[in-house]
């Protein structure tokens, strides 16, 4: 069985917004984060969900997961602080003796497609893990206070996306093997301090993820059209 992990228990304090938070604003006529489950209810690769939520919006949303038809949603858990304490919440949550893979994906990533999250999970399943990303378009360079250092050789660099998909027992290594850094922004990092090679998927710069309000505009207009 392939489980997803939507961690969504972020404060969004980038978007800054006060009234809600980021996950919960309505787009086109759903919460942001349904957009984003939505995938992988309609992704054959995908078995069950679990969903990592702010504790306060727990009950209210099993209305929501009924209303949109969320059938592969099991679990709902509450966050934590960090967004690796998030995700390892999730992962305590996984039945660990019918999972194989586990996909991690952003809440706030709701354009991701089917293609990205079966080649993700299907390169995990052959490898032991695996990494969504994209390429880097801008000019990269290295600064020091407000002077240029250098200039990075950008062909060398990808943006980490998610979903990020790992075996089972990987990614539990990941989380107890070491005290897991509460700064870790993706769960790579972690499976990287492992000394486990992670193999890359070739992702979409469509894939992105909501993180200040400009974010917003691009993904609703994106999602107008997506198929
Ligand atoms: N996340 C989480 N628990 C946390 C922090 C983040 O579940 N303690 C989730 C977010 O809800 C989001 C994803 O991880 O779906 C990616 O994080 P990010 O874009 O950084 O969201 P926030 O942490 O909410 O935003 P910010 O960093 O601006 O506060
Ligand atoms: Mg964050």
């Amino acid at each position: 069985m392939n489980t997803a992990i939507i961690v969504a228990a972020g404060k969004g304090t980038r978007f800054r917004e006060a009234k809600k938070r980021k996950q919960f604003l309505e787009v086109l006529g759903k919460p942001l984060v349904v957009h984003t489950l939505q995938r992988f209810e309609d992704c054959s690769a995908v078995n069950e969900m679990i969903l990592v939520l702010p504790e306060k919006e727990i009950e209210n949303f099993l209305q929501i997961a009924e209303k949109f038809g969320l059938k592969k949603l099991t679990k709902i858990v509450s966050g934590g602080e960090t967004r690796p304490a998030s995700v390892l919440k999730g992962l305590n949550a996984v039945e660990s003796n019918k999972t194989e893979i586990v996909a991690i994906h952003d809440g706030a990533r709701p354009l991701v497609s089917n293609d990205e999250i079966i080649k993700t999970i299907n390169k995990a399943k052959q490898t032991g893990a695996a990494c969504l990303v994209a390429s880097v378009t801008d000019t990269i360079k290295e600064v020091s206070g407000e002077t240029i250092v250098r200039t990075v050789d950008r062909a060398k660099l990808r943006r980490a996306l998610t979903p990020q998909a790992f075996r089972y027992e990987i990614l539990k290594r990941a989380f107890t093997e070491n005290d897991f850094d509460e700064k870790a922004t993706d769960e790579c990092f972690l499976v990287e301090k492992l000394g486990v090679e992670i193999s890359v998927v070739e992702g979409s710069a469509r894939n992105i993820k909501i993180t200040n309000k400009e974010d917003l505009i691009l993904a609703e207009n994106l999602l107008k059209d997506f198929r």
